[in-house]
């Protein structure tokens, strides 16, 4: 029996041995053990931010796409520049864009709390912030795998080069996404975060005084909030329910109403694999829930730092 119990040990452990270096993976129940508050800690934070402030949630879920973009899921977007190194905050497709760095830190301090020590990584909360916006406002539920640690570190060159801005075209678009390792399909669900939230006149302009395959009566109304010089940050919704994670934003782009460039890029009318997507989606809201969180979580396990790697931060603007 005892040798019998040592053999298991012994296969246990050189099975660990194996497997432990080749991928380190994230897992859901991560902090099930270690902290049972820690999820139910983090979706009260979002809920009251939310209740505030409607638009949070599309802010939340916007922070983790671009912390992931960016060298991983590695909260490298929370940190502020220190002399060392520039960090991500002010690149053109940040600054004055990407917002809730509060709710970060209100999070963070709420986890800390109900965990008693500093136990869940700023990566964690942006991917559970985001995951927990998308469900209260009545979108899919995932479970998100956990165990990211943060990194030490960031990149102002690494989000210049990583971040899509608005006027990619299709191609473009498609490019950027297969070198983070995600496919057509992704970027046409993910593109559907768009569903939420808003968007500065100084992202859309071109389209709505310049492109041709545009609905005339929405480019004719977006002028209005949006003049062909100045305004910069007036703000139009980016779809027509903006406070409702739903599949209007696929009915848009059918009419030639999305407001970004690149969400018009996904649908062209000319029979495109990508326009099949889209069309599926507009009239399949379940393949769209389904395929939105799948897309999530593979967004979700772009290249985390895990183990040893990095570090849990005490405070998410800086390393410890
Ligand atoms: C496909 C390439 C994408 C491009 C070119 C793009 C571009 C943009 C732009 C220009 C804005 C408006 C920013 C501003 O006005 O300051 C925006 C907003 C937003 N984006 Fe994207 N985006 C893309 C993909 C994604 C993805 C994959 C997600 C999440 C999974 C996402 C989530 C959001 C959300 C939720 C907002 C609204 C944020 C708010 O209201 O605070 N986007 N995006
Ligand atoms: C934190 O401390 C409180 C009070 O001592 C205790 O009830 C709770 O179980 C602790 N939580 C964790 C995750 O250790
Ligand atoms: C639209 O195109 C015209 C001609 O190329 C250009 O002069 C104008 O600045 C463009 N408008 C915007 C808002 O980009
Ligand atoms: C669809 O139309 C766009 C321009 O509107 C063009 O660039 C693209 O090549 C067309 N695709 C097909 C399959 O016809």
């Amino acid at each position: 029996m005892a040798a019998l119990q040592s053999l298991l040990v012994c296969i246990v452990v050189a099975v660990s041995i194996t497997v432990i270096p080749t991928s380190a993976q994230l897992s859901a129940d991560f902090y099930n053990k270690v902290c049972p508050q820690a999820l139910p800690a983090i979706r009260a934070v979002v809920k009251q931010a939310i209740f505030r402030e409607p638009r949070i949630g599309a802010s939340l879920l916007r922070l983790h796409f671009h912390d992931c973009f960016v060298n991983g899921c590695d909260g490298s977007i929370l940190l502020d520049d220190t002399p060392s190194f520039t960090g991500e905050k002010t690149v053109l497709p940040n600054v004055n864009s990407v917002r809730g760095f509060d709710v970060i830190d209100d999070i963070k301090k709420a986890v800390d709390k109900a965990c008693n020590r500093s136990l869940v990584s700023c990566a964690d909360i942006l991917a559970v912030a985001a995951r927990d916006s998308v469900f209260l406002l009545d979108g899919p539920l995932y479970q998100v795998p956990l165990g990211r640690r943060d990194a030490r570190t960031a990149s102002l060159n690494d989000a210049n080069r990583n971040l899509p801005p608005p006027f990619f075209n299709f191609p473009e678009l498609l490019s950027n996404f297969q070198a983070h390792g995600l496919d057509l399909t992704d970027l046409v669900v993910l593109s559907a975060a768009h569903t939420i939230g808003l968007a500065r006149c100084t992202t859309f302009r071109v389209r709505i005084y310049n492109d041709t395959n545009i609905d005339p009566s929405f480019a004719a109304s977006a002028q209005q909030n949006c003049p062909s010089s100045g305004g910069n940050d007036n703000t139009l919704p980016l779809d027509a329910t903006t406070r409702r994670f739903d599949t209007v934003y696929f009915n848009s782009l059918l009419k030639q109403k999305g407001l970004l460039h690149s969400d018009q890029e996904l649908f062209k009318n000319n029979g495109t694999d990508s326009d099949k997507l889209v069309f599926k989606y507009s009239r399949n809201p379940f393949a769209f829930a389904r395929d939105f969180s799948a897309s999530m979580i593979k967004m979700g396990n772009l290249k985390p730092l895990t183990g040893n790697d990095g570090e849990v931060r005490l405070n998410c603007r800086k390393i410890n």
